[in-house]
């Protein structure tokens, strides 16, 4: 459930219509729901709870927004973090360091050295050379790094091939049968705190059964760990909760996923650490854009907005669908293409869709936009860089403003030899 409804025939976020945003922030722009936030915060936490012990870090690369994260953190939520610069917004954002965790297959020196600087509460470490850099970098600080290891338990998440991560050919954690090996020597270095295992299969789950079988696996590793003397008292089952981008979708529900792990995870006795990203943010979030005008094609008219795939990826790079809707419908409908302006035919986010009638400058949304959506932004074509706008109640604050190209051109420099034609 979210909070972006009709009232009087037209789009509200919350309290506010959303052509009150348009006019005074100006299109395309992210509108995130404060309300829709928490709630999806609450609920997922309502689902996990009756698993036992939790820890809940939300996947910063899903919606690294300051205010978002502040949100979270408010709602008792860490981070899980996969680059200095998440770390460095998290604590910003007011998440407390030990409630940060830091995953993410390529660490570096400089980001495994601020992870400890900043104190931050688990390393999920992706290989047994990572491992030994931390052990190094933490031993010779005089600090003993708190860590897991992350397992590949070749599971099929049945998910798009791009967002899939726990087949054995994929290039996370180190595979499940050599892990009790790599596990036991990492064990062993002066410098590490290794306190159990943890495991992502993918994102954009619409089935339990995978991440089923996979919690399965992780729980046989447990025991054999145990058995070879290891104590084991955290386990980091991931994120990846799918959530509906059409009507036909129909993911887990936490409540659903919660028993599952419940049951599954009965006797582990450990602290049970998720990172979910898409459940708590996608629903919360939609990108208005307006239309620039109407153009006749061969198979069906197309509705040129001035969004285009450099504000939203995911159609262009995973094929994904994102629901339009106008702001004002008028009960009537067109087939129709909708494209942004930008110069590739990868620019489209509907193709040939049955949507909402529009007519030139009419607004519409695109659902689902709070996840994966702003975080991938870019200015290909010398576009701005795509604003952020945050409503709660009747009241909205821009929370990412629009960044212009005059800002970006100015970082850029024309060295003085060229100006000189040398
Ligand atoms: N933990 C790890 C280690 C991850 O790699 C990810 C996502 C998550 C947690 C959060 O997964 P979620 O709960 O959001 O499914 N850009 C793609 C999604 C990439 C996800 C990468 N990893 C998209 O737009 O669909």
């Amino acid at each position: 459930m979210d909070h972006f409804q009709y009232r009087d025939g037209v789009m509200h976020a919350e309290d506010l219509p959303l052509p009150v945003i348009a006019e005074q922030v100006g299109t395309p722009c992210y509108v995130y729901s404060r309300a829709t936030l928490e709630r999806h915060a609450r609920v997922f936490r309502e689902g996990l709870e009756k698993a036992g012990d939790i820890h809940l870090a939300f996947a910063v690369k899903a919606n690294p927004n300051l205010a978002v994260l502040r949100i979270l953190a408010n709602q008792g939520y860490g981070a899980d973090v996969v680059s200095g610069g998440e770390l460095e917004r998290a604590l910003a954002a007011g998440m407390k360091a030990e409630d940060i965790v830091f995953s993410g297959v390529g660490k570096s020196r400089s980001e495994l050295l601020l992870g400890l600087d900043r104190g931050i509460g688990q390393f999920n470490l992706e290989s047994e050379e990572e491992g030994i850099m931390l052990a190094e970098i933490a031993a010779a600080r005089g600090q003993k790094a708190p860590a897991t290891l992350r397992v590949n338990p070749d599971v099929d998440a049945g998910t798009h091939a791009k967002i899939s991560t726990g087949k054995k050919e994929n290039k996370f954690g180190v595979a499940i049968d050599i892990a009790p090996d790599i596990y036991q020597r990492l064990s062993e270095l002066d410098g590490l705190d290794l306190r159990g295992v943890a495991v992502h299969i993918g994102s954009q789950l619409q089935q339990l059964e995978p991440l089923e079988k996979c919690y399965e696996r992780m729980g046989q590793l447990v025991e054999q760990l145990r058995g070879a003397g290891h104590e084991i008292t955290h386990v980091d089952l991931g994120g990846g909760l799918g959530v509906p981008y059409t009507p036909d979708e129909n993911p887990p529900s936490p409540a659903d996923y919660g028993d599952m792990v419940a049951r599954v995870t009965k006797g582990w006795n450990v602290t049970l650490m998720f990172e979910p990203g898409r459940v708590i943010a996608g629903n919360s979030g939609v990108m208005m854009t307006q239309v620039i005008r109407i153009k006749p094609g061969v198979n069906s008219d197309f509705v040129i907005v001035d969004a285009a795939m450099n504000d939203l990826m995911r159609p262009a790079i995973y094929d994904a669908w994102h629901h339009f809707e106008a702001v004002r419908p008028t009960g009537e409908t067109m087939t129709a293409s909708i494209v942004g302006p930008i110069c590739e035919s990868s620019d489209i986010f509907a193709k040939e869709r049955e949507v909402d009638r529009v007519v030139t400058d009419d607004l519409g949304i695109f659902r689902t936009a709070g996840a994966y959506g702003a975080t991938m932004a870019n200015t290909y074509n010398s576009r701005p860089l795509v604003p952020e706008v945050l409503v709660d109640g009747d009241r909205y604050a821009v929370v990412a403003e629009r960044i212009e190209p005059a800002t970006i051109m100015a970082a850029e420099h024309v060295p003085d030899w060229l100006k000189q034609g040398g």
